[in-house]
């Protein structure tokens, strides 16, 4: 087989749940594909289908209620999506770090930090206690909480939000991973900690060459940490770019809409919008374009056709029917 030039290559990804009222059609069917050592943002409102998709990546969806219908995650040559559990538990942690919104739900509150950051590195490496113990100061180190033992015997209820937030990175790339998925990884926190924890995902990034597959649902964050973006709607993909590509020529009506609720762009004299309406449901996704009923453009054709991904060059993706006919001004 030939090698795939990508880190991760999300194919065609189709994933529903059996909800009460019939399917919840959470992602349908887009690809996203992310080079080694890139930042690949993956961008949109609340409900869109993020959380799904990094959770289909890590292989932690749950099946039922959760169902791949169609697609392809590989990674590193290999389909996530058709591994076993016990293959899943070693990419897990080793190849694929992972860091959340929330250290308070990921960490384990019964276990000291130090056992915690030694957990993998005993488990994947075979490292000694005491060695792992070493490692894990230098982990601390790193990720800027000093070489410090107190740190390592502390519960995580003892650390600040900050800290904690540090402890569980220094978790992540305790097995050096070829990619790290960070879903809303500095949401919970105030701007100054969301500066100090992009930065050093960005100095992890460049000491590690890992790949980062960036969730957020600020254009705004991510405008500081990607390479490349990639914009989700009620689970489709409705435009890529480069990070200079998206901010400078924005092609989707609702890539323009969401540049335009940054609020710096209201201080540079842009008017604030926020879109009115919200992410439809997965169990109710509007026909034609998703996007159709909250969109100022909408035609006929949209609200009965699904528009197709179109390239404009340089891997620059679009999926609206109105791009070049119509504009919103800004
Ligand atoms: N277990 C589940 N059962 C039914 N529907 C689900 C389930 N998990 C997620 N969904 C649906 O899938 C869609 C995508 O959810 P997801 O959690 O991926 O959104 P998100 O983009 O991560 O949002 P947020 O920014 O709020 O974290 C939503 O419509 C959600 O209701
Ligand atoms: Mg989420």
């Amino acid at each position: 087989m030939a090698e795939n030039e990508y880190l991760l290559d999300i194919q065609d990804l189709d994933v529903s749940f059996e909800a009460r009222q019939g399917p919840a059609h959470a992602l349908r069917g887009f690809n996203i594909s992310l080079r080694p050592a890139e930042t690949h943002a993956l961008v949109g409102e609340s409900g869109s289908g993020k959380t799904v998709t990094s959770m289909c990546i890590m292989g932690l969806l749950a099946i039922p209620p959760g169902r791949v219908n169609r697609g392809k995650a590989i990674f590193q040559n290999r389909d996530l999506l058709q591994l076993t559990e016990n293959q899943r538990r070693k990419v897990r942690g080793k190849d694929i770090g992972m860091i959340f919104q929330e250290p308070g739900k990921y960490l384990n509150p019964a276990y000291k930090i130090g056992e915690q950051i030694t957990e993998s590195l005993i488990l994947h490496f075979q490292m000694k206690k005491k060695a792992a113990t070493e490692k894990a100061l230098e982990l601390l180190s790193l990720v800027g909480l000093g070489k410090n033992r107190r740190v390592l015997s502390s519960y995580p209820h003892e650390l600040s939000g900050g800290m904690k937030q540090r402890a569980m990175i220094a978790m992540a790339i305790s097995c050096h991973p070829a990619l790290l998925i960070a879903d809303e990884p500095t949401t919970a926190l105030d701007v100054t900690l969301q500066l100090q924890i992009l930065r050093l995902l960005l100095k992890l990034k460049d000491r590690f060459g890992m790949g980062i597959l960036f969730i957020s649902h600020d254009l705004g964050v991510v405008k500081d940490i990607a390479d490349r973006v990639s914009v989700i709607y009620a689970g489709k993909i409705i435009e890529s770019a480069t990070k200079n590509q998206l901010f400078e020529n924005p092609l989707h009506p609702y890539t323009k809409l969401l540049l335009l609720s940054i609020p710096d762009a209201a201080k540079r004299g842009g008017r604030l919008r926020a879109i009115p309406g919200n992410v439809p449901d997965a169990e109710n996704i509007p026909a034609g374009c998703s996007f159709h009923p909250r969109c100022p453009l909408t035609e006929d054709v949209c609200r009965a056709e699904i528009p197709p991904d179109i390239g404009y060059g340089d891997g620059h993706t679009a999926a609206c029917f109105l791009i070049g006919k119509k504009w919103i001004d800004s």
